[in-house]
């Protein structure tokens, strides 16, 4: 079988299936794996991502209080009873140092179930963009799954998804077939800077992705919740050199 590079703008356009065997990529800029990201960074053992908030609850019956923070977001906003929402910088050491992150958000999570049948199961943000982009270089079947908005198309996971895919077809050692939205996205990521930027030439400065980023449906929604510097924490591309990996049959992410 040729090797494959597909984005999914939407979780719903991969199959399940069709991941078996492959890699899967799953992306939320706004919020939820720049989060997960985050929370790994700052010492938290894992992150344990539940569909519904009554799940979380109930997944965290099963440790001692002290062991879990619970984290996540409904509407944009914190959960009544969770420590923690979604915002990336409130996951730092004091917060999550050794503890289990229980998480539960809208997109998100909605995501990284649908990629559970991959064989490897990675999360990407900015924040760990490159980091995910070595990761891959020797992958031959690689899925992208972009969380989106609501069930509509974000465009900051887009651009995520276009900036791997020209990495891996500019610096990976394989030649893949590609879906359309695999071009599309490339083409959206090339367009949105100076070429040499969108390279990697030239730094692009976290402000400057940040704008971009304010332009999706989840960047208005953080932004008329005033919560601008969560954008600006999801546009610091590279700040972390770390891959979590999802494990789709405890889906545990270490
Ligand atoms: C999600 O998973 O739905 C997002 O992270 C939404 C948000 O951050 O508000």
């Amino acid at each position: 079988m040729k090797p494959t590079l597909n984005v999914y703008a939407l979780p719903q356009y991969a199959e399940p299936r069709e991941l078996a065997g492959g890699t899967a990529v799953v992306i939320d800029v706004l919020r939820a794996t720049t989060t997960i990201v985050h929370a790994l960074a700052a010492g938290a053992e894992e992150v344990l991502p539940c569909l519904e908030v009554a799940d979380a609850w109930e997944l965290a019956k099963r440790f001692s209080a002290d062991e879990v923070v619970l984290g996540g977001e409904r509407h944009g906003v914190p959960i009544d009873g969770f420590q923690l929402g979604n915002s990336p910088e409130e996951f730092v050491p004091e917060s999550v140092g050794g503890k289990r992150v229980i998480f539960t958000t809208t997109n998100g999570t909605r995501a990284m179930d649908r990629a559970r049948q991959a064989d490897d199961i990675l999360i990407a943000a900015f924040v760990n963009a490159s980091a995910v982009a070595r990761r891959l270089f020797d992958r031959e079947h690689i899925h992208i799954l972009c969380s989106g908005t609501d069930g509509k198309i974000g465009q900051d996971d887009v651009l995520l998804a276009g900036l791997l895919v020209e990495r891996l077809q500019r610096q990976g050692g394989i030649v893949y077939q590609q879906n359309a939205q695999a071009i599309t996205a490339r083409e959206t990521w090339l367009h949105s800077f100076a070429l040499p930027q969108a390279l990697g030439a030239e730094p692009i400065e976290p402000e400057q992705l940040a704008a971009e980023l304010a332009k999706s449906l989840g960047g208005k929604n953080l932004t008329s919740l005033g919560l601008q510097a969560d954008i600006l924490a999801a546009a610091q591309l590279d700040r972390f050199d770390i891959v979590p990996r999802l494990d789709g049959k405890t889906m545990r992410i270490v």
